[in-house]
Formats: structure tokens, sequence, C-alpha cells
């Protein structure tokens, strides 16, 4: 999350939210497709072309291309890079993980949804690095009540992998999502007070997408590019998002994939 184009919450109507699902699906649908090729050997280049094209061989729009000068359709975020990662020739090899952050316009709704892969065989320390983030997500989705507050998705996912020996990232959030990538509210995945007044009413949408490290939670922006974000301290990074939309009977996961890891799994 970077920005908010708009400062008013907005809670869907029943149209609405069909319009928001149908693009979850869409999103989910390009990341089963991009999941046969995240293996050691590309590069993340090549990832970025494939979801490129499969987004408008099937009539949709990337989200990120273009997106305050965003270069690349994908986000790809290789080790200590945290977040914003852009797409480079690197070959991806063996002990690597990837965070592939996907985000595509369908009919003006917005999808947005990522997962950290593990190349070949990782250290043990990543694979529970990993393993934790996944865990912290639905951790946090279970944490967001009809009704209730902002605060305890981030306050729920803190605990969580503080407990298991992990830092949360400050400066990175989740975010509401709709006919704007980036909107209120934004979702913290620590405990911030003045999140107290964001209500998880019936209608709202918004993304849960923690980032977890080894090491500090402090990032740096790569001062080149001005967009990769890396761990302060060059230790590894992981983070998966999904978009959810508040209903009458709790949250619903919109961007559920296919062929993905599903909550409970086991890396
Ligand atoms: N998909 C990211 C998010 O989860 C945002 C990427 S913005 C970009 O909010 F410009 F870097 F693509
Ligand atoms: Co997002
Ligand atoms: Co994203």
């Amino acid at each position: 999350m970077l920005a908010f184009k708009k400062t008013i919450p907005l809670y869907l109507h029943a149209e609405e939210r069909e319009g928001l699902r149908a693009a979850g699906r869409f999103n989910a649908q390009l990341l089963d497709f991009l999941r046969d090729h995240v293996k050691a050997g590309i590069n993340t280049v090549q990832l970025d072309k494939l979801a490129h094209q499969y987004t408008l061989d099937h009539g949709h729009t990337p989200a990120c291309l273009g997106y305050l000068g965003y270069p690349k359709t994908i986000c790809t975020s290789v080790n200590e890079v945290v977040c914003h990662g852009i797409p480079n020739t690197r070959p991806l090899k063996d002990g690597d993980i990837i965070n592939v952050d996907i985000t595509t316009i369908v009919n003006g709704w917005y999808g947005d949804q990522s997962e950290t892969f593990m190349i070949g065989a990782v250290s043990n320390h990543a694979k529970r690095l990993v393993q934790t983030t996944f865990d912290a997500l639905f951790v946090g989705i279970h944490a967001a009540r009809r009704g209730g507050t902002v605060t305890e998705i981030g306050r729920a996912i803190q605990a969580f992998a503080t407990t298991a020996g992990f830092s949360v990232v400050r400066e990175y959030q989740g975010h509401g999502i709709g006919r704007d990538f980036h909107q209120e509210p934004g979702v913290p995945h620590y405990p911030v007070l003045a999140s107290n007044r964001d209500l998880l009413k019936v209608g709202t949408c918004f993304t849960i997408e923690p980032m977890l490290n080894i090491g500090s939670w402090k990032t740096r922006v790569d001062p080149k590019d001005k967009w990769t974000v890396r761990t302060i301290d060059g230790a590894l990074s992981a983070q998966f998002e999904h978009t959810i939309l508040m209903t009458e009977s709790g949250p619903e996961i919109l961007t559920l994939t296919q062929n993905g890891p599903q909550e409970g799994h086991k890396f």
C-alpha cells in the first residue's frame, strides 16, 4: 500500500460485490497460471511477460503497470526484498524464496493477492518464515469480525508472528480496495489504535498482506529504482496476501486459488 486516492470508506452493495468477486476470481486464476512457471532457471521478467500476456488475453488490465510510474505488471520480491521488487533478468535459483504479487482490473474492479514460493530446497529457517507468514495471513483473516475493528487484525498478526520469533513490517500495510487500488481503510499488520475507528462493516473490502522478517522489521527503499523495498539488515522476508470482503456471515476470501496452498497447508 502506498497512498490512498479516496479517503472515504466504501461499503459495497450486492451488485458491486459481484464485480469485486469476479476480479478476485480472475486474479487467483492468473496466480494459478503463473505458479507452474515459478521454478529454478526462469527469471522474473519472463514471469512478468507471462502475467501481462495472460491478463490481456482474457480481456483484463494489469493494475501495477504504470501505477505511480511502476514499470512492470507484477511485483517479484526475492529473499531480503520485502515488497515491490521489480522483475529483472536474474534467474531464480534453488534456495530462493520469492513473493509474486499480482493485481488486475476486471470491469473496473481490482483483485490483489500474493504468495511466497520456495524454489527447490530452502533452509529450515526460510521454510519456517514462509509457513509462519502464510499462517499469519489466516490468523488475520479470522481476527476480522463483522462489526469489529481493523486494529484487531494487526493485533492478532503481531502476537502470532512475534511468538514465532519473527518481526512484522510496519511501513507497508494492507488497504481498502474496490474501484480503486488503494483506499481506506489502511490495514496495519500490528496494532494501531487509530484503526479502532475503522469498522469492518458488511460490504467493506480490503486486503490483508502481512510481511514477516527474520531480523528487524525495518526496511529501506532502493535509492536507485525508488521501488524495491529491502529489509534493513538484509535478512529474509516473506509475504502472503488475499483480498477479503466482509459479508453478513463474516470475512469472505475473494482470491482463493485452485492449485495453491489452502488454509492449514503445511509447506
Ligand atoms: N500489490 C501491491 C499491494 O499489495 C501494490 C503494488 S504497487 C506497485 O498493495 F506499483 F508496486 F505495483
Ligand atoms: Co495489496
Ligand atoms: Co498486492
